[in-house]
């Protein structure tokens, strides 16, 4: 059994635009790929069961727990992370968060500007309620959500 585990799931998919083969364990998340496998360590790990979106990720244009995903889900799949997001220059949600003054910690952060680029995808003009509920799954449990809440307004009125 232990060797079944440890055995290589052989999964093609594409991960920010590039294709990826990978022979990884069966036991491997889609958070272990890109963060042991591809080095992508933007996407964070915390709380490991789907409550806190510090590994948000978008997957074939949803966006998902990237530590609730299996290996086996990924064959021809589609990845967005952080590492996407600002390619050649800051994304509008990221000019918000520093405008926002949403200093907010490596570990959350990633995981909200992928919940926000999510909603932006699905739609281009969101209010501040949308917002909101578009970050419900994402949460910080120290600095509080002033810094995020001007930065949501930000966005929903550049959006407006
Ligand atoms: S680490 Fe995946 S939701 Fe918290
Ligand atoms: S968890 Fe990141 S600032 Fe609170």
């Amino acid at each position: 059994m232990k060797e079944q585990l440890q055995a290589g799931k052989t999964i093609r998919f594409n991960v920010n635009g590039s294709s990826v083969d990978l022979s990884v364990p069966a036991t491997y998340r889609l958070v272990d790929i890109l963060r042991k496998e591809l080095n992508l360590t933007g996407t964070k790990i915390s709380c490991e069961v789907g409550r806190c979106g510090a590994c948000s990720v978008i997957l074939n244009g949803k966006l998902v727990n990237s530590c609730l995903v299996m290996a086996y889900q990924l064959e021809d799949a589609v990845v967005q992370t952080i590492e996407s997001v600002s390619a050649d220059a800051l994304h509008p949600i990221q000019e918000a968060f520093l405008q926002g003054g949403a200093l907010q910690c490596g570990y959350c952060t990633p995981g909200m500007i992928m919940a926000l680029k999510s909603l932006l995808e699905r739609e281009s003009q969101p209010t501040k309620e949308e917002v909101l509920q578009g970050l419900s799954g994402n949460l910080c449990r120290c600095t509080g959500y002033e810094g995020i809440l001007r930065a949501v307004d930000i966005l929903a009125n550049k959006a407006e």
